[in-house]
């Protein structure tokens, strides 16, 4: 398969290298000089102009950093995009996304929006996953070609949900890792090593993986039954992690604030409900 790469900053660079190694013949290019020398030695072919990279192959990978940047490089390329298709794996907002999307149908191009949910190093590793949206027939045509970066999630015809995705697990990502940094330093103002509490937290996440399977439908269906633990018993739980943390002269900012949310949830009288209960108050603003 005839594949091109635009951007070859830490990812793109990672992208073309696994690209080649699948036995792709890929085109690369990149606004600065230099950064093509190895994977030109490696066998790929170095592109003089964007517009000379997008000519050479059916599939034209993006990687930039930003939208602004795509756009810059594409908009005036706009008619040679016509019948290719267009990874754009830019990292952005459901908003953007949707709006490359159009402006790619307008001009006769096949659009997938991409999120990596990995660093270079984990490019080419069937194990990581990259989640793609947009057009559902692109997909399934290039299924195989974006496989060799990594094992390929298609999440249908709207190329928002990528983008929406990627943002909502970095959010899930910072708030576990914030939660294990408290108990990082929890554990250790009592001389526990981080590595020593860290394989107790991973083992502990399996249950909590549990959990979420338990609520998710629970959530779709509108229902919180307290017949695990009741928020009234989360809430008395969480006061230890207040006090404990306040008695150690700790940061109390995210105990202080994953308390708010069950307090207000109590207040409001669902004191008797489930954990998942409080989907309300996130989907209200805070508010409940
Ligand atoms: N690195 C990661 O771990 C990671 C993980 C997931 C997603 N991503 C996403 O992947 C994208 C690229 O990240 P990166 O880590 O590869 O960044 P990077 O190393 O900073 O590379 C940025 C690339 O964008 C190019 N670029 C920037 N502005 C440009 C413009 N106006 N016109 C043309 N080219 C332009 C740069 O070209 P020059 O060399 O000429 O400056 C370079 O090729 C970002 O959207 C990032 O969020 C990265």
């Amino acid at each position: 398969m005839k594949v091109t790469v635009l951007g070859l900053g830490s990812m793109g660079s990672a992208l073309a290298g696994a690209l080649l190694a699948a036995g792709h013949e890929t085109t690369v290019w990149n606004r600065s000089a230099g950064k093509d020398e190895a994977l030109v030695a490696r066998g790929a072919a170095r592109a003089a102009t964007a517009a000379a990279a997008v000519a050479a192959s059916p599939l034209v990978i993006a990687c930039l950093s930003d939208y602004d940047a795509v756009h810059g490089v594409l908009e005036p390329l706009a008619d040679d995009l016509r019948g290719r298709t267009f990874v754009n794996l830019t990292s952005g907002t459901p908003e953007q996304a949707r709006e490359s999307a159009s402006w790619a149908a307008g001009h006769g191009a096949a659009y997938l929006d991409g999120a990596i949910m990995s660093t270079p190093p984990g490019i080419g590793n069937p194990a990581v996953m990259l989640l793609y949206s947009g057009s559902s027939q692109a997909f399934a045509e290039h299924r195989d070609t974006l496989a060799s970066l990594g094992d390929p999630v298609g999440l249908g015809d709207d190329a928002g949900v990528a983008s929406l995705y990627d943002t909502a697990l970095l959010g899930m990502m910072w708030s576990t890792l914030a939660g294990w940094l408290q108990g990082v330093a929890l554990t250790g103002a009592d001389k526990v090593d981080a590595t020593a509490f860290t394989p107790v937290a991973i083992r502990w996440m399996s249950a909590v993986n549990g959990f979420m399977s338990t609520y998710a439908p629970r959530i779709d269906a509108g229902v919180y039954p307290g017949d695990d633990a009741t928020l009234d018993v989360h809430l008395g739980a969480i006061e230890h992690l207040v006090h404990a943390s306040a008695a150690r002269g700790l940061d109390t900012g995210l105990p202080e604030l994953l308390k708010a949310s069950i307090e207000r949830a109590v207040a409001d009288g669902h004191g008797a409900d489930g954990y998942a209960r409080l989907i309300e108050g996130v989907r209200a603003g805070g508010r409940a």
